[in-house]
């Protein structure tokens, strides 16, 4: 490891990996290292994501749906299904193969693409002689190497936040990884948290039985989605999911015994409440992590929140080092990592060929989220309370799934397709979904706002008959008041 890399890239969750590979095939000499272990003690790529994120909730949210689509809608097919059972040890076997071929499958790209893999905990040091680029000291609980390299992206992703009131053990009191491996469904379950972990898991263990209660700070359920999805999220969750959610809740204490947890909390309306449940997960939001980086001897910025300082292309306070995905500023979100990767990857390139500064930079304005209960929720740009509260003017066109043929089909009619307009120019400001696949359906919203469409543009293009697409095509219509099929 004497010579020099173009690029180390610390980190290697979906920010990192990406990045790697991007830098690789723009012919730039690329380390990637990353400290991630699983439980076998092997080092396992991919981060947060793909070990204990983004890969193994789908995967399980995907079981569990089966199943409760097998308990409760089969019957109305005319499917009819006798002594219907979940083994929970052959579905965490699932989830678990999922894991293993993404997490090699990151090894073999790394290989096609010539990035050099470095299993170890990077530490940023002081530079020194310009000349001898960045020193990165790469630690294993065996040895200790140097490596060097012209520039440094970091990509040292996001930890669980955790609650002083709630520590986590892993056996009763459970983080996001926990919960992903509990190997029986529990009786009783609480979360804390209403958010997007809360609401993917609760979801999971609810459907295969547990009864589920999710203990929520804030009083406003969801306040992140438009306020009219958020209410039908609320709806559908409660109602049709089962979930028990307090808002507006205060955790007092939680006194995690041999097989039960007990919390104590204080309702909305300050009344002291007690729960006692098998598991406990505590899921309220997730911090940047610069643990062992060596980012304040090396001089790097943090911000007051603990977040690696970047300007918008990502450039920290040190020359030649970049930081992206969770460990900056924006949504938590594997895909915005992602791309800030490879546009990071792309500056660098460019700018060693001599290129000019104006290479790409990610618009966080343009980032889909779903959530990925049932129904799901997904949405791009501005919610309606947003503009209210900027003083835009805007017209909105609205559809719902209950008349939407494929919806029908599938049985799946909760929910609708909202679109938010400029009152002027017609230009799309804001797509908010809830629904069955709404998951796949924003991403048409997204590349109409990337291309500044206005709602009208979407209302002239044709959508395919009978599809789910046709709810945002109708709703498209609707800004102009001629929605069809309503
Ligand atoms: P990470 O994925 O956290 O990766 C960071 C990597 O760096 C890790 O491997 C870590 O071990 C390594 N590392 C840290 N410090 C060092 C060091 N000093 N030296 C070497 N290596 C180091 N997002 C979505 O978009 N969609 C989803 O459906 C989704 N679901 C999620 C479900 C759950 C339960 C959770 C917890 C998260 C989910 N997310 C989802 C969020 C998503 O996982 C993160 O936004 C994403 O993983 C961030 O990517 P990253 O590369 O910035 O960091
Ligand atoms: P979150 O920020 O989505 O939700 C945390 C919730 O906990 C908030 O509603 C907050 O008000 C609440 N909370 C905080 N302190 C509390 C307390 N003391 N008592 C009760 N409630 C409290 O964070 P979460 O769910 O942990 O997820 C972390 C991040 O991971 C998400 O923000 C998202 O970026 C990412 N993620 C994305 C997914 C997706 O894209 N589908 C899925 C899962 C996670």
């Amino acid at each position: 490891m004497d010579n020099i890399f173009d690029v180390a890239v610390i980190g290697a969750g979906p920010g990192g990996y990406v990045a790697a590979i991007r830098c690789a095939q723009l012919g730039l000499n690329t380390i990637c290292i990353d400290d991630w272990k699983n439980e076998q003690g092997r080092s396992s790529l991919g981060g947060t994501c793909l070990n204990v994120g983004c890969i193994p909730s789908k995967a399980l949210l995907e079981s569990s749906e089966n199943f409760a689509r097998a308990g409760h809608k089969f019957a109305e097919h005319g499917i009819k299904l006798d002594g219907l059972s979940i083994d929970v040890p052959a579905m965490i076997a699932r989830k678990d193969k999922i894991v293993k071929a993404f997490t090699g499958g990151i090894g073999m790209l790394f290989k096609k693409n010539k990035v050099t893999a470095l299993h170890g905990c990077g530490v940023l040091q002081k530079r020194g002689n310009d000349d001898d680029g960045w020193e990165i000291r790469v630690k294993t609980d065996e040895k200790e190497q140097s490596v060097r390299a012209r520039h440094v992206i970091i990509a040292t992703g996001s930890v669980p936040r955790s609650l002083t009131v709630a520590p986590v053990d892993e056996v009763n009191v459970l983080d996001n990884a926990g919960a992903l491996a509990l190997q029986q469904t529990p009786g009783k379950l609480a979360i804390i948290g209403a958010g997007v972990i809360g609401l993917e898991l609760g979801s999971v263990w609810r459907r295969l039985g547990a009864e589920v209660t999710i203990l929520e700070a804030q009083t406003d359920f969801l306040p992140a989605a438009d306020e009219q999805v958020a209410k039908e999220a609320y709806k559908a969750l409660t109602r049709e999911t089962g979930l028990v959610i307090h808002t507006g809740v205060e955790i007092k204490s939680t006194h995690a015994g041999k097989d039960n947890v007990k919390i104590e909390y204080a309702d909305r309306d300050k009344n002291v409440q007690s729960l006692k449940v098998d598991k406990l997960i505590v899921a309220v939001g997730r911090v940047p992590n610069t643990v062992g980086l060596g980012a304040e001897e090396a001089g790097l910025q943090l911000d007051e929140r603990g977040y690696i300082g970047v300007d918008k292309f990502c450039r920290t306070s040190l020359q030649d080092v970049y930081a992206i995905g969770d460990v900056v500023r924006g949504p938590m979100l594997a895909h915005k990592a992602s791309e800030e990767g490879v546009a990071v990857a792309e500056r660098i390139a460019s700018n060693q060929q001599g290129a000019s500064d104006s290479t790409a930079h990610i618009d966080l304005g343009m980032m889909p989220w779903v959530i990925y209960t049932a129904p799901e929720i997904a949405w791009v740009g501005k919610t309606e309370q947003a503009l209210k509260a900027e003083g835009v003017a805007y017209k909105t066109g609205q559809f719902p799934f209950m008349a939407n043929g494929r919806a029908r089909a599938l049985g799946e009619t909760a929910g609708f397709v909202k679109v938010l307009a400029d009152a002027e120019s017609d230009r799309i400001l804001g797509v908010h979904m809830v629904g069955p696949y709404v998951s796949e359906m924003i991403a048409e919203a997204v590349v109409a706002m990337e291309f500044s469409a206005s709602s009208e543009d979407l209302a002239r293009i044709v959508h395919a008959h009978p599809s789910l697409s046709e709810s945002l095509h109708e709703a498209a219509l609707g800004v102009a008041k001629r929605t069809i099929h309503i």
